[in-house]
């Protein structure tokens, strides 16, 4: 075995370089060297990602790229400068008190973003980046929970990263508003066609939850904030309505199509990359399994990190797992007393070098976004635990379309998982599936990190892409959905309905008076 990675060594490595290689050798060269600015106050690891390989590639076709973040990028390359804010980690609560609900986690956030406002622009570094931003040709950011950064994007060319992809409020903000008859919100999903309740259900979510955020609870937070470092600024939420491009982590919608708008590209999943051989201690550990084995990745991701989770489920897992004939690798992040010797432990793992490890058969995964891609890139069948955010969303997705099963943390026993576990490892239907939607997810005429590079350049070369953009973007809700025009039409039926009554009765009336004349002479 060991012998057959060194002889495909190369082949493999250089299939590993291929998703950014491509990008160079399949677009024609830039016309010159743009430079652009990632201002990313909020980002965590999970987002990075998506990040990460769009920046490498433009930096490789020799544009230059700064960012300005508040973690490290875990990551060189000569045309990238990273400036890096470091803030002092909040104590954030575990995301299992807030299980399945929507506002405890919009509670979490908000301990999060309100202070780090001025975390960051107390950073003399931050507003020195912020004075020179006019030399730069584009601003770049993520398009979730990162209004903080928006200062930088004032009178500039401005693309977003939607690391969630589609979504419903995101896509309003752009001119584009998506029919909550058949597209979900971000967090519940339901059975199709939708039901009554079911779409009052939908509607109501996207209404409160986009209220919340942008009405009376977040921004008007964060506003307050950002206005003590910027007075003289337009709102937050003005600038956002200028984004020339937003750049979507999703295909086809992610699970459905949608009506998307030329500054709403699909470029989803850009960050899914054919795996590298696996670390020495790893693979040597692997291959102690024997062939046929099933190996089991369990990771909760960075957000719903493992070590958040009660000690209840922790001891669960262990029972669970040293009943299981397969090897475990397991992403937690410090040791556990009494595991079994089936299992490998580490606190970080090259999890899609881990998924496309052809001994990998089963990803145990929160139901991330960017994992559930990745799983699906890398058609391996999963077993969902969502904890928060779109997770369930995403469980859900997994489960209607057959690639592997969903679990709730409440029900959980050993035996279930067990049983969960064994169905989905020997029932061939999850593999079959996942690889049919890996095949499909590869079936199209450009790689994404081709489109995304081809689309952010355009954006510099276009200075913004004024072309874009909806004009749908400038109005305000009362004439997007013409409720003046209703209004006018409205009362113009009342004039006429009016007018009509008059002359009727009047004639009526008349024709009366002739009649009983008539009569009586
Ligand atoms: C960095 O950019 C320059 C042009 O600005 C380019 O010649 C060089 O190849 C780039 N470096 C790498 C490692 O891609
Ligand atoms: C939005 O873009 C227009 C046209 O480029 C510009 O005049 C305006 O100042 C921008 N507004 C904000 C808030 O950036």
């Amino acid at each position: 075995m060991r012998l057959l990675v060194v002889l495909f060594l190369p082949t493999i490595l250089i299939a590993a370089l291929a998703g950014c290689r491509m990008v160079e050798a399949k677009l024609p060269p830039p016309d010159k060297s743009y430079k652009f600015l990632v201002a990313i106050p909020a980002v965590r690891r999970n987002h990075w990602n998506m990040f990460k390989p769009l920046l490498i590639a433009l930096a490789n076709r020799g544009h230059k790229v700064v960012t300005i973040q508040t973690m490290a990028a875990a990551f060189t390359h000569p045309n990238i400068t990273e400036v890096v804010v470091p803030v002092p980690s909040t104590t954030i609560a575990s995301r299992f008190d807030v299980l399945h609900d929507p506002a405890g986690a919009m509670v979490l956030l908000e301990v999060y973003l309100v202070p780090l406002v001025s975390r960051f622009y107390s950073s003399p570094k931050v507003m020195q980046l912020y004075n020179t931003r006019h030399e730069f040709d584009v601003v770049m950011t993520d398009h979730l929970f990162n209004e903080i950064g928006y200062p930088f994007a004032v009178g500039m060319p401005f693309i977003t990263l939607a690391t969630a992809g589609v979504d419903p409020h995101q896509s309003a903000i752009m001119g584009n508003v998506l029919n909550p008859a058949y597209v979900p919100n971000a967090f519940f999903n339901y059975p199709r066609p939708y039901s009554l309740f079911d779409r009052l259900h939908n509607l109501y979510t996207i209404l409160h939850e986009g209220g919340y955020w942008r009405v009376w609870g977040m921004m008007p937070k964060i506003q307050r904030e950002v206005s003590v470092y910027f007075p003289e600024l337009p709102p937050l939420l003005e600038i956002e309505r200028n984004i020339s491009l937003s750049l979507l982590n999703s295909h086809l919608g992610n699970s459905i199509p949608v009506p998307l708008l030329p500054s709403q590209v699909e470029v989803g999943p850009m960050h899914c990359v054919p795996g590298q051989p696996l670390p020495e201690d790893l693979s040597s550990w692997l291959d102690g399994g024997g062939v046929g084995g099933g190996v089991i990745y369990f990771s909760l991701g960075s957000v719903a990190k493992g070590v958040t989770m009660p000690d209840k489920y922790l001891r669960l897992f262990i029972e669970t797992f040293s009943r299981l004939k397969y090897r475990v690798i397991w992403k937690y992040e410090s040791k556990i007393e009494g595991i079994s010797n089936n299992v490998f432990i580490k606190d970080w793992l090259p999890q899609q070098d881990i998924l496309a490890d052809p001994r990998v058969e089963l990803f145990i995964t929160h139901g991330g976004l960017l994992s559930t891609q990745e799983s699906i890139c890398h058609g391996k069948p999963l077993i969902a635990l969502p904890v928060l955010a779109d997770q369930p969303r995403n469980a859900k997705m997994i489960v209607n379309r057959g690639l592997g099963l969903a679990l709730e943390w409440e029900e959980l026993t050993v035996k279930l998982l067990v049983e969960t576990i064994k169905e989905v490892l020997t029932n061939p239907k999850y593999k079959r599936n996942i690889e049919a939607a890996s095949r499909v997810d590869r079936d199209r005429p450009q790689e994404p990190l081709e489109t995304a590079v081809f689309w952010t350049e355009y954006v510099a070369r276009h200075r913004g892409a004024p072309r874009l953009r909806s004009p749908a973007a400038d109005l305000s809700w009362t004439e997007f959905l013409m409720l003046d025009v209703v209004a006018v039409v409205h009362m113009a039926v009342l004039v006429v309905f009016l007018v009509l009554r008059r002359l009727l009765s009047s004639l009526y009336s008349q024709l009366f008076t002739w009649h009983y004349k008539t009569k009586t002479d």
